[in-house]
């Protein structure tokens, strides 16, 4: 029987092996190198969530702690919305499912983890992936804003994706995040023209 676990933890608390398997999954997809991935999960109080089964990395998310230069960045130049640090405090990133194990509900539940770990505190996400757009961070509360902008070169395929900003503000104290879930209170779609995005 396979042994399934998914849990959080940080970088000083991992294995070198499981540093260097996590920031290999997510440079797999070829959107960010491997080094720069090393340095992010680095960032003090960031959290990392790791699923595993018999052992064997195969998916991974954070709660990112964003330099002031990249928040910058994205204000000014990319997105054009304000993500001052006291709205804004973390970034939910580096979400990656091993090939072979995804469309299982993986990415969802690595989110999922994500935000239970962020508690009230608002949390913001850029990505390209049709799939993290249209259903995953849509269904966790976030909502889509400022402009589209093209992103730096993928690796692999060569192309500029179209990025997107999404927040999901800060909880006031009368809401909950696990119950809002469980109720199903978040909404799972954006425009329709979302419809027609794919992956990779
Ligand atoms: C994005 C990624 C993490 C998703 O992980 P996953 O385990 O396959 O996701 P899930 O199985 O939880 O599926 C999530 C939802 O997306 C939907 N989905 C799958 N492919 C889709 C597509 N092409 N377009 C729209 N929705 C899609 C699923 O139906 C599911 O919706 P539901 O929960 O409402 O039924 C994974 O595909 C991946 O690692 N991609 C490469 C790296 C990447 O792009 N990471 C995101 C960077 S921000």
């Amino acid at each position: 029987m396979s042994q399934v676990t998914i849990y959080s933890t940080e970088y000083s608390a991992m294995s070198e092996d499981d540093r260097k398997a996590f920031a290999t999954l997510v440079a797999f997809g070829g959107a960010v190198k491997v080094d720069r991935v090393r340095a992010g999960i680095q960032h003090q109080g960031a959290k990392l969530v790791i699923a595993k089964i018999n052992g064997e990395m195969i998916g991974c998310a954070a709660l990112k702690s964003p330099t002031e230069g990249y928040r910058a960045g994205l204000q000014k130049g990319k997105a054009q919305f304000a993500l001052p640090e006291e709205a804004y405090p973390h970034e939910l990133g580096y979400v990656a499912v091993l090939s072979g194990h995804e469309g299982q509900g993986w990415g969802s539940r690595l989110c999922e983890i994500v935000m239970l770990l962020a508690g009230r505190d608002g949390v913001f996400a850029t990505t390209g992936t049709a799939s993290m757009l249209t259903r995953i961070l849509p269904g966790l509360g976030f909502k889509w804003v400022g402009v589209v902008w093209n992103g730096e070169q993928n690796q692999k395929d060569k192309k500029k994706p179209d990025l997107h900003l999404l927040v999901r503000p800060r909880l006031d104290n009368t809401e909950n995040f696990a119950a809002n879930r469980a109720k199903g209170n978040f909404g799972k779609c954006l425009p329709a023209d979302y419809s027609s995005l794919k992956d990779g």
